[in-house]
């Protein structure tokens, strides 16, 4: 995002998530260490996405229900792999008219791999995750696109994980 807008707030609830960013975004780079197999890891040393604007990033620690008040409102809100991570994923869509300005873009991304691990049965859409959010969105936003979005995990050296994420993109009436 920071390759279009002049000013990113970038919040995740891991801590850990927040303080390497937050590393790469002061030191350019980042020492990890990657899992290669069983005990064996190596370590390598990441940067951020080519054309990417750090300077333009704030990032918290923050959970995507309980957002703090005075967020603010935005032109453009980005919720990538998340809504499928989240015990109530129904707060979050319920603070979204507040979180994007008239006129302005949201964009969903969600593999819709609902698990009781993360989210509770009873919550998890009783059709598709596509009906659902149109269903749960459409007095405030109108939906303007639908893609899949492809992705690839790196699980081991030999071990890569396919997903293909549904991605819906939304104006805010
Ligand atoms: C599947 S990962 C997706 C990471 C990244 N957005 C991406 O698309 O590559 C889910 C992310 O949601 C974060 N997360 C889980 N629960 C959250 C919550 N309640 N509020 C904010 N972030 C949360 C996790 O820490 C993790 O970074």
């Amino acid at each position: 995002m920071s390759r279009c807008a002049n000013e990113v707030v970038a919040i995740d609830y891991s801590q850990g998530f927040v303080d390497t960013a937050k590393e790469m975004q002061s030191a350019g780079h980042c020492e990890l260490s990657r899992l290669e197999e069983g005990h064996c890891r190596k370590s390598v040393v990441v940067e951020p996405p080519a054309g990417t604007q750090p300077g333009r990033i704030t990032f918290e620690q923050g959970d995507a229900m309980n957002l703090r008040p005075g967020l603010g409102s935005f032109g453009q809100v980005l919720a990538a792999n998340l809504l499928c991570r989240l015990s109530e994923p129904g707060r979050l869509l319920g603070r979204l008219p507040e979180l994007v300005r008239s006129g302005g873009e949201l964009i969903l991304t969600t593999p819709c791999t609902w698990l009781e691990e993360f989210t509770p049965e009873a919550r998890w859409p009783r059709g598709s995750t596509r009906d659902w959010l149109e269903g749960e969105l459409r007095e405030h936003f109108e939906l303007l696109e639908e893609h899949d979005e492809p992705f690839l995990i790196r699980e081991t050296a030999r071990k890569f994980q396919w997903t293909v994420a549904l991605l819906t993109k939304w104006r805010r009436r």
